[in-house]
This record gives structure tokens, C-alpha cells and sequence, in this order.
């Protein structure tokens, strides 16, 4: 059988990490790329990475690179490539030096590899989703961004540590935005199938949901040089896993809504059906009227940032 290809466009933390969950879990050969001026970064992540598969037994090919045309004809590509938070900027403050280098990097990938799907990771998540949507041309179904997979499992690993069980047991799901207005649906959350707010009090769950929404700018207060990666890169290799297996998973994404949940042509994240396809279906969830009125109030922060974009790159 033919082995996937997987490129990583962007060989830093969170690009360096996802390789490393996509070999080790043997989903596809990896390659990872960089810019020139950082020639051997690349190179010599892979080749450790290599060094490290005698050890636990993972069996795929791991190239670094600076051209493109090592990506060529890749099953699914990351994009990691950009700019990362440091304490006090939000994940805003990215936008006009992202939106260049994601313009850039998806013009590439849209001519090297044309029939990929494309997981975006780079922020801010759901302007850069579009702006790949925009330079690829690519149907919407083959580009998604990468979000809602890290977002809820902090919300499951908050719960857990509540609650003190195991992560396992804890299931969960979020929408909007990747921002502060993100929306955790306690309505959705349960533990080992019991509702959670049968398990925890009102005022602790909504610490958590805020804890939530902070997850990301928690992360770069402690590390003070970047932002997360951990659980970013296991977030997208999961994704990664569900398209290169057709796993059909229903997992929360930045998925592009135009009729769905009323947003009109922009990416928010949504649950989804995952599949080899991409984005194979848009599930649609009740909310109640709070929750609905803080997700369209995600969906205008997403908005507005498509619109400052917009100034930007045109
Ligand atoms: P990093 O700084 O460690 O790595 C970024 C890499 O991109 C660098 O190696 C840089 O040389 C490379 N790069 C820059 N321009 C490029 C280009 N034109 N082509 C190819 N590579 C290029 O940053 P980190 O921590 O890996 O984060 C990457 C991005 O992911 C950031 O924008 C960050 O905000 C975002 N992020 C998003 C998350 C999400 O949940 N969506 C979670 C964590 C990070
Ligand atoms: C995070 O949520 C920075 O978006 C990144 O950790």
C-alpha cells in the first residue's frame, strides 16, 4: 500500500512537534520545511527525528527542507509557517506579518501539492484559514484550520483536573472562534456519560470555561518565549490521522460556514465529520440563547478580523 505524505510547512516548535506525534505514530512519511535563511533548521530536525525511529520501532521516511518540491504531491499539509505570541500580544497582533507568509506559503503548496488537504494552524486560526481558502482556490471542504481540537481538550484536561479522573472519561465540544470569545458548550460536556454540571457547581464551571478561553495566553505567560506546542501539534496530528485514515471523527475545526449556523461565508470553528475528504459534513448544534448569542458574537470578532485582512493583502 502506498504510504501517505504529510508536509509541514514550518519546522518550528509546534511544526517540529507535529512531525514528530505524525512519525511516531506512523501516519506518513513527513517532510518539513523552512525558509532558507534557517537551511539546516529543518534538515536536522528530521534527521534526529530519524535517529529516534530505531528506538521506538516507527517505520517512515522524515526529510527536511527548504523547497517545495520535496512537498510535492503530499496527501495533507500543515501550515505552521508565521509568527508566534509573546507575552502581552494577542493572537491579533499576528495578523499583517502572518497573513504575508500564509499568502506565501499557500500560493506553494497550492502548485506543489493540488489535490492536499490543508490543516492551518498559524494564527490568528480562522483569518489565516481564509486567507488560504483565498490564495489556493481550493474547494472550502479540502482547507480547515486547527483549533477547536486543542481548545476543547484543555476544557477536558481542566474537568479532569477538577474532578480528579481520568482525561479519558471527559468529553467535550466548543465553537467560534479561536479567540477569547471562543464558546465551550457546558451543555455538551459530560464525564464518563454523565452530564458535567451534574458533577460540578456552577461558579467552578464557569472558572473553567474562562481558564479556557485564556488557555493559550496561560501557556505563553509561563514560557515567556512563544506559545504553546504540546498540545497544539497532538490536536493537528489527530486531524492528520482522522483524513489519512478516513476516520470520520467528529471533532470541533475551523470549518468555512456559509448557510450553516447563519455565518455567511467565513471559518468559525463547528464540529465536523472528518474524513479523507476533508471536511466531509457540518454538524449543526442547538444552543441555548446565551451560548447562541456568545457564538455570534465570536463570529463578529472573526469578521472583523477578516475585514482588517482584507486591508491588508489587497
Ligand atoms: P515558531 O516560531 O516556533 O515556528 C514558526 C516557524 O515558521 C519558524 O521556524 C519560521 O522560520 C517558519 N516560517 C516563517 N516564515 C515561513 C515561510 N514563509 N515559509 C516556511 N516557514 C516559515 O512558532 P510556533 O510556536 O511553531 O507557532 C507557529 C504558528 O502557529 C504561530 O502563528 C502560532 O501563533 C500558531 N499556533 C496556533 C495554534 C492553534 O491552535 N491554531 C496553537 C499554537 C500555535
Ligand atoms: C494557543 O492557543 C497560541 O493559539 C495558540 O496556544
Amino acid at each position: 500500500m502506498k504510504r501517505a505524505k504529510i508536509s509541514i510547512i514550518g519546522a518550528g516548535n509546534v511544526g517540529a512537534t507535529t512531525a514528530h506525534w505524525c512519525a511516531a505514530a506512523e501516519l506518513g512519511d513527513v517532510v518539513l520545511l523552512d525558509i532558507p535563511q534557517v537551511e539546516g533548521m529543518p534538515k536536522g530536525k528530521a534527521l534526529d527525528l530519524f535517529e529516534a525511529s530505531p528506538i521506538f520501532g516507527f517505520d517512515v521516511k522524515i526529510t527536511g527542507t527548504t523547497d517545495y518540491a520535496d512537498t510535492q504531491g503530499s496527501d495533507v499539509v500543515v501550515i505552521t509557517a508565521g509568527i508566534a505570541r509573546k507575552p502581552g500580544m494577542s493572537r491579533d497582533d499576528l495578523l499583517s506579518t502572518n497573513a504575508k507568509i500564509v499568502g506565501s506559503v499557500a500560493a506553494e503548496v497550492a502548485k506543489s501539492s493540488p489535490d492536499s488537504v490543508i490543516i492551518v494552524v498559524s494564527n490568528p486560526l480562522d483569518a489565516m484559514t481564509q486567507r488560504v481558502l483565498q490564495v489556493t482556490g481550493f474547494p472550502a471542504r479540502r482547507v480547515l484550520g486547527q483549533a477547536g481540537v486543542l481548545d476543547t481538550a484543555r476544557f477536558r484536561a481542566f474537568i479532569a483536573m477538577e474532578l480528579n479522573c481520568s482525561v479519558e472519561d471527559v468529553q467535550a465540544m466548543l465553537l467560534g472562534g479561536h479567540g477569547d470569545t471562543m464558546v465551550p458548550l457546558v451543555s455538551c460536556a459530560s464525564v464518563g456519560g454523565i452530564p458535567v454540571s451534574q458533577l460540578i457547581e456552577e461558579e467552578k464551571l464557569q472558572t473553567i470555561i474562562e481558564r479556557t478561553r485564556k488557555g493559550g495566553a496561560e501557556i505563553v505567560s509561563l514560557l515567556k518565549t512563544g506559545s504553546a506546542f504540546y498540545a497544539p501539534a497532538a490536536a493537528t496530528a489527530q486531524m492528520v490521522e482522522a483524513i489519512i485514515r478516513d476516520k470520520k471523527r467528529i471533532v470541533p475545526v475551523a470549518a468555512f460556514c456559509d448557510s450553516e449556523y447563519g455565518v455567511g461565508g467565513y471559518y468559525v470553528g463547528v464540529p465536523v465529520v472528518l474524513g479523507s475528504k476533508g471536511v466531509e459534513r457540518i454538524l449543526e448544534v442547538q444552543m441555548n440563547d446565551e451560548e447562541r448569542a456568545a457564538f455570534e458574537k465570536s463570529v463578529l470578532s472573526v469578521k472583523e478580523l477578516v475585514t482588517s485582512m482584507a486591508a491588508l493583502t489587497e
